[in-house]
């Protein structure tokens, strides 16, 4: 099958691969198909990491396991099979994933049905309706989770105030989750602000939050602008905490690709999501976030999700970037 990924193909899927979220927009990664063994390796850029808010590369590795999602769920949708191995070589941590691609059945239904969403997912860090989800949402996002071996789970009660309180000890406290990386991240009112590949730029900071309990990164807090406007975020948002029985790379790989899966799951339900990670940042306040009496593992993603206004696209790097093909 020589012909099976031309490169225009190939970038198709590079590009879908590199739509998925990452911390800070920072795209750790990198792409590397051999053509004759019809393979594409997914890389750690570490050079993009988060040396404060991300020492453990617990984020990085979510981020490119949503590339990884992106990815098989593009080659789904193209009528390709791709057979993924985690972490296949102990003795290079930086290759994530290798995906060899076949034609044939056997292409996951579901999951191609979700490419359209790719480009439609942005985080939106705007206010949510004040409302129930539909009949059926959770279940759904709670079952496409579970498909990637992750648990999703939508905290209430008491949970729901103690995870909400902790993203407020970790917003409270700057000192601890790295506005370092932020600053490196932050292309705003810099030359490149409007050239920019990577990183937050100005449409992407939302609005400033004055009221409501709803957890929402603000990139440009402590800066003294009013032309972003401000208003009141949800009372009682949807927060739904992403878990593996286990931790350490591969559950982080496991877990980034149930959380992209939501978030096109949700996308196709109508929904829009943002992050709110802060206290993962913090060892400890990280572990607190899990629910004891349920029993789950490690907590590695926090989202909202909601109805409200889309968030816009973001920048990203083109795949001649990061695709190096060899023979
Ligand atoms: C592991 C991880 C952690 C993130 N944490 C936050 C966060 O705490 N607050 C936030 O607003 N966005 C967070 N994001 C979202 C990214 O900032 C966002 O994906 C990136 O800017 C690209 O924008 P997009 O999602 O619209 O494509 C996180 C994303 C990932 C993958």
């Amino acid at each position: 099958m020589p012909g099976l990924l031309d490169d225009g193909r190939l970038e198709g899927l590079v590009r879908d691969a590199t739509a998925a979220p990452s911390m800070h927009n920072a795209q750790p990664w990198e792409f590397r198909y051999h053509r004759a063994a019809r393979t594409l390796e997914l890389r750690a850029d570490f050079t993009r990491s988060m040396p404060h808010a991300d020492p453990d590369g617990r984020g990085l590795h979510i981020g490119c396991g949503a590339a990884l999602l992106n990815l098989r769920a593009a080659a789904c949708h193209a009528g390709l099979r791709p057979e993924v191995r985690l972490l296949p070589d102990a003795a290079d941590p930086g290759l994530l994933a290798e995906v060899r691609f076949t034609e044939g059945e056997g292409a996951d239904r579901a999951l191609a049905a979700l490419e359209p969403m790719i480009a439609e997912r942005h985080t939106s860090r705007y206010p949510y309706a004040e409302v129930p989800l539909e009949a059926g949402v959770q279940e759904t996002l709670v079952d496409v989770a579970a498909r990637e071996g992750a648990t999703l789970e939508f905290p209430t009660g008491w949970h729901l105030s103690h995870v909400l309180q902790l993203i407020q000890e970790a917003e409270a406290d700057e000192s601890y989750y790295g506005d370092v990386d932020e600053a490196r991240w932050l292309r705003r009112g810099t030359a490149e602000s409007d050239t920019a590949v990577d990183g937050i730029t100005e449409p992407n900071l939302g609005v400033r939050k004055r009221g409501g309990r709803a957890p929402v990164r603000d990139f440009a807090r402590g800066s003294s602008d009013t032309d972003r406007g401000s208003a009141v975020f949800e009372q009682v948002p949807h927060l739904a905490l992403v878990s593996t029985a286990d931790d350490g790379p591969h559950a982080w790989l496991r877990a980034g690709q149930a959380t992209e899966r939501a978030l096109l799951a949700a996308t196709e339900e109508g929904l829009v999501g943002s992050f709110a990670t802060q206290p993962l940042e913090r060892r400890d306040l990280r572990w607190l976030l899990r629910d004891p009496v349920g029993g789950a593992g490690p907590v590695h993603v926090v989202l909202r999700v909601g109805y409200g206004p889309r968030g816009p696209s973001s920048p990203r790097r083109p795949p001649g970037e990061v695709l190096t093909v060899l023979p």
